[in-house]
């Protein structure tokens, strides 16, 4: 270890805490140029022949993989030969539930801007709609190219949420689920392959449905429907799904959704959250639960994580009881809710 680490380690820990973000952007960068996927798993790539495939400059490109290799992240060689970590596996697409999409999208245009202006937060502002004059939605609606790139990241997402809440809860009794704003129906493709019985349906924006590809509806058994959850959510289906939904919103808006589903909801239907339960001691809580309450504070400015207590508060005022919360092996928790 060098010696200022080993003077004062808090300072060396800092400082790298600070640089954080030339990390992330580096790490988009090699996602970007598909590094990850050039390197077979256990091969060794030279340096110049990997630039020629991306059609960028050895050198520079070499100055970003040995910051990374720095992090564990690729491993470079004397010979200028590149090879695969543990972690830089990870980048390759093929990878079980890949990182590839998160590194390429966690500091893509949209985001990265919005954190620029996270000052605004502290005063009522939402940070996104600083940066770029409206809110995040309508930003992807306008920005296909990330706007897909999120889908993706959100059917590959770091927690495993979707293959957890699959595993945690039994849907064998149940005909049809809805997936409110359930993206590219990957939560539904992870439980209708674990139970035979259930049709899924997806309810998300329409340029989020339209670019569901026809394989993914395995044989009809899932279909889509276009639309805003706040206009009303299909009928009879006999569970309802909110995955990561409630938490891009303020609480009042929340309501508004929770009271939607509610409306379509027969009374032996259940209503099911994939959230977080957020802890409030930070001492006893996950890092990255709150890098994604952060998160939602720069896309969303009052959109958060929440505890469990605050989800009760949320169903009961929009005519729900909170039955149990169902811990799954990912950081997601089942919030089950009946209406009243
Ligand atoms: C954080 S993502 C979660 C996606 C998915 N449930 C999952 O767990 O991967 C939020 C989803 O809500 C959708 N969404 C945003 N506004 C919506 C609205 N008004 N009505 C329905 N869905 C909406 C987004 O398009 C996106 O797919």
């Amino acid at each position: 270890m060098a010696e200022l680490e080993m003077a004062d380690p808090e300072r060396a820990a800092l400082d790298l805490l600070l640089q954080g973000f030339k990390v992330s952007r580096m790490l988009r960068l090699v996602a970007d140029l598909g590094i990850a996927d050039r390197i077979g798993p256990d091969g060794r790539v030279a340096l110049n022949e990997l630039a020629a495939a991306c059609g960028v400059r050895p050198k520079p490109l070499m100055r970003v993989l040995q910051a990374l290799a720095s992090f564990g992240v690729f491993g470079v060689a004397a010979d200028d030969s590149i090879a695969h970590t543990p972690r830089s596996k990870l980048l390759r697409t093929d990878a079980p539930n890949s990182l590839h999409h998160t590194a390429r999208f966690l500091t893509a245009r949209g985001s990265w801007r919005a954190w620029e202006e996270l000052d605004a937060a502290m005063t009522g502002g939402v940070p996104h709609e600083v940066a770029w004059g409206q809110g995040r939605f309508a930003y992807l609606r306008e920005h296909p190219e990330e706007a897909r790139l999120f889908d993706a990241m959100m059917a590959n997402y770091p927690d495993n949420r979707h293959a957890a809440f699959a595993a945690a809860y039994d849907f064998s009794g149940v005909r049809l689920i809805c997936d409110v704003g359930g993206g590219n129906g990957a939560a539904l493709r992870h439980i209708l392959t674990r139970f035979p019985t259930p049709r899924g349906v997806v309810l998300d924006l329409e340029d989020v449905v339209r670019s569901v590809q026809p394989e993914e509806l395995m044989g009809g058994r899932i279909t889509v429907q276009a639309g805003s959850a706040f206009d009303g959510v299909p009928a009879g289906a006999d569970v309802y799904m909110l995955i990561r939904v409630l938490h891009d919103w303020r609480d009042e808006d929340c309501v508004r959704i929770l009271r939607a589903c509610r409306a379509a909801m027969a009374p032996e239907a259940l209503l099911l959250l994939g959230e977080q339960i957020l802890e409030p001691d930070p001492a006893r809580g996950r890092q990255a639960s709150y890098l994604v309450d952060a998160q939602m504070m720069a896309m969303f400015g009052s959109a958060r994580e929440r505890t469990a207590d605050e989800f009760r508060g949320l169903l009961a005022e929009a005519g729900f009881a909170l039955r149990r919360v169902v811990p799954t092996v990912s950081p997601v928790s089942i919030v089950e809710a009946t209406p009243v």
